[in-house]
């Protein structure tokens, strides 16, 4: 599904990836990890388009990807749940789900059954503030969006 080739990564001159390869199935989860500061979420914003990637391969599905941005990336499938959720406080919840629709086309924006089926909890809150929802309850808006 993934796969990735020697691929590094800088913020301004400072290299924080050099030549990470690794592959990842379909069907299957795969985990990165590491220490405090190694470089997992700079490897995940290379992948998802969040940050450039300064070298290396990246192929999705088959086809070989040159850097993209982030809402190019959505439109290939690949969507980054942030670490601090990022949800908009002030909007609904239903406005923070309608938020991930700017990378789909029209024809697609509405919100999908199996969201609800998944995440019940969003549907009985679809009024209420972002902000106003738990942590945890934070996090499944996260994902489902
Ligand atoms: N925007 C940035 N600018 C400069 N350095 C950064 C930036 N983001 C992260 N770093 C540095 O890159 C290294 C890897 O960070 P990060 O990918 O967040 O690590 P991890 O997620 O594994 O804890 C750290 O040394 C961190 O200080
Ligand atoms: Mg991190």
């Amino acid at each position: 599904m993934l796969k990735l080739t020697d691929l590094t990564l800088h913020y301004g001159h400072s290299q924080i990836l050099n030549g990470i390869s690794l592959e990842a199935t379909r069907g299957e989860v795969t985990c990165v990890m590491g220490t405090n500061g190694v470089g997992k979420t700079s490897l995940i914003k290379a992948i998802s388009g969040t940050h450039p990637r300064s070298g290396g391969d990246l192929i999705l599905n088959g086809e070989a990807l040159p850097p993209l941005p982030a809402h190019r990336m959505a439109w290939k499938g690949v969507a980054y749940v942030p670490q601090g959720r990022e949800i908009f406080p002030l909007l609904t919840v239903r406005e923070n789900l309608e938020a991930g629709f700017v990378c789909l086309p029209t024809n697609e924006h509405f919100v999908p059954d199996e969201i609800f089926d998944m995440f019940p909890v969003l549907k009985k809150m679809q009024n209420r503030r972002g902000g106003d929802l738990s942590g945890g309850q934070q996090q499944q808006l996260a994902i489902a969006r």
